[in-house]
């Protein structure tokens, strides 16, 4: 919260709207940016204000809209809308469902404008507190004021009123000061202002709007807020506004983690959501994108083209052409390229999951190496053991899954087959295409194979006249002729 502003009696944040530019059976306000929904962000920005009562007025799929935001919000007070239509009667309800003595100062915002921060509302809570106002309303100027209500000044540069595009007259529709419909209320005054608003407009609504015009009238002081960033005021109607504000919020983040002293090689392809944590000198490469929860450790390097949902990653770590989610990644672990992480993967520290490997649900301890072209899931594997190329444990008997177990300082050759559940001891070696369908003692050398037999003069008695046995005739020449 910005350190100047007194907190809120309560935000009241307006989420009843139908959102039908969206096109969408989702509710508008659950689509997200940054992997955050829009009324998540909205909340978020709200709540840092640390206000005594936190509102959101739903009414358009309402128990999806209430469900979603309780899950996140636990503490929040919804408040239904009923028929009558427009925003003074969403804060109306809004209000009704707190105490009826409520004293201070009120917030309204709207649960489809994502970018506005807390700093924007601190400020405007701050310069209402501070100039004694009914009535302080967030304002910008547009060169495209379309749209919006228009702000309406005296000759003096008094605010005097707002004036919705479709009531306005041609000279109010020139004024380029919009109303970004953010706003810091006197609590008594506001409820009482609301009363007498009526539904004498163009649009038949309840105009939240009214309650400036009546708050003057009352002897109350109105005023704006200017803001020159007009992004943080921005509401998302339709998929194209979603994604333009979704790139310029993922702007902000990039920059703001550059600051924070994270290297982007190209922050227009990297992509880092509202809650992902990074630290000192990590270096993301182009076609990064950080998801949900994923955390990163100082001195890392992601990327370029890897995709990490709720993923921690050890200092110095190296991912690179990787895809995972839910998996930790040890300190100075690699992992890539061409790599496959799925729920469940912990690699310890100094640990290596290399080029076409998948695993899932696995621990691979300290040290371990997964070099080359297998699959490891269901299993444990313990440290400094390397796992040869084209490993498969065979979790999957067609009903149930398995584990495998494998100790430390393992060496396993290429292409062994773990047929779980097994489990293979400390030191253990396997030979070449193993099938490992019994446990394997501590130190032990598993073969599988039957022994080699060769069929000698098979081709030229099998394939007469083939090119291979041509190939093995001159073969049998030359070797005679050096015998
Ligand atoms: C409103 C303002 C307008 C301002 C604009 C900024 C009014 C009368 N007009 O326009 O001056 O420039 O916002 O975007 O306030 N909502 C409800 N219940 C309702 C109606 C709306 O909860 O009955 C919510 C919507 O979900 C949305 C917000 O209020 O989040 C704004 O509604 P919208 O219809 O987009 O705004 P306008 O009324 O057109
Ligand atoms: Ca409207």
């Amino acid at each position: 919260m910005s350190s100047q502003a007194q907190a809120p009696v309560a935000v009241i944040v307006l989420a009843a709207g139908a959102g039908t530019r969206m096109k969408s059976t989702k509710p508008k306000i659950m689509h997200e940016i940054a992997g955050r929904s829009m009324v998540s962000h909205a909340l978020h920005a709200a709540s840092a204000l640390e206000p005594s009562n936190l509102v959101a007025v739903v009414r358009h799929q309402r128990d999806l809209v209430a469900e979603h935001i309780l899950n996140e919000f636990p503490q929040i007070t919804i408040a239904d809308q009923d028929e009558i239509p427009g925003t003074g009667r969403a804060v109306e309800q809004g209000l009704e469902a707190l105490d009826e003595g409520l004293e201070g100062t009120v917030v309204v915002t709207y649960g489809d404008v994502p970018l506005l921060t807390s700093e924007v509302l601190g400020e405007l809570v701050a310069t209402h507190d501070a100039q004694g106002n009914a009535v302080t309303v967030l304002t910008t100027e547009l060169d495209d004021p379309s749209g919006y209500g228009r702000i309406l000044r005296d000759e003096a540069g008094d605010v005097v009123g707002i004036r919705e595009q479709k009531d306005a007259s041609e000279a109010e529709l020139a004024i380029r000061e919009i109303n970004s419909g953010i706003y810091a209320f006197d609590a008594a005054m506001l409820r009482a202002a609301l009363k007498e608003v009526t539904i004498e407009n163009a649009q038949r609504e309840k105009y939240l709007t009214d309650v400036l015009a009546i708050a003057r009238r009352n002897g109350g002081r109105v005023a704006t807020a200017q803001i020159s960033d007009r992004w943080q005021i921005e509401g998302a109607n339709d998929r194209v506004q979603v994604s333009r504000l979704a790139r310029i919020y993922n702007e902000r983040r990039c920059e703001y983690w550059m600051r924070e002293g994270v290297t982007i090689i190209d922050p227009s392809s990297t992509w880092i959501d509202a809650e992902v944590v990074l630290s000192q000198d990590v270096t993301l490469k182009p076609g990064t994108q950080l998801h949900g929860r994923t955390a990163v450790g100082t001195g890392a390097i992601i990327g370029p083209d890897s995709t990490l949902t709720n993923v921690m990653v050890g200092q110095n770590a190296v991912v690179k052409r990787t895809d995972a989610t839910d998996a930790r990644i040890g300190a100075a672990a690699t992992v890539g390229p061409f790599t496959y992480l799925r729920p469940g993967t912990e690699l310890g520290a100094d640990g290596k999951i290399g080029a076409f490997y998948e695993t899932k649900n696995a621990t691979i301890g300290r040290g371990s190496k997964l070099s080359h072209l297998g699959y490891v899931g269901d299993a444990e594997v313990g440290e400094f053991t390397n796992i040869g190329c084209g490993n498969i444990t065979a979790n999957y008997d067609g009903e149930k899954k398995h584990r495998t177990k494998i100790g430390s300082h393992v060496r396993t050759s290429s292409n062994t087959v773990f047929v779980a559940p097994v489990e293979i001891g400390d030191g253990a070696y396997t030979g070449a295409g193993a099938v490992v369908r019994k446990n394997v003692p501590a130190g032990a050398l598993a073969l599988s194979v039957a022994p080699q037999r060769n069929s000698e003069g098979w081709t030229l008695a099998k394939r007469p006249g083939s090119s291979s046995a041509d190939a093995a005739f001159k073969a049998s020449l030359d070797s005679s002729a050096t015998e």
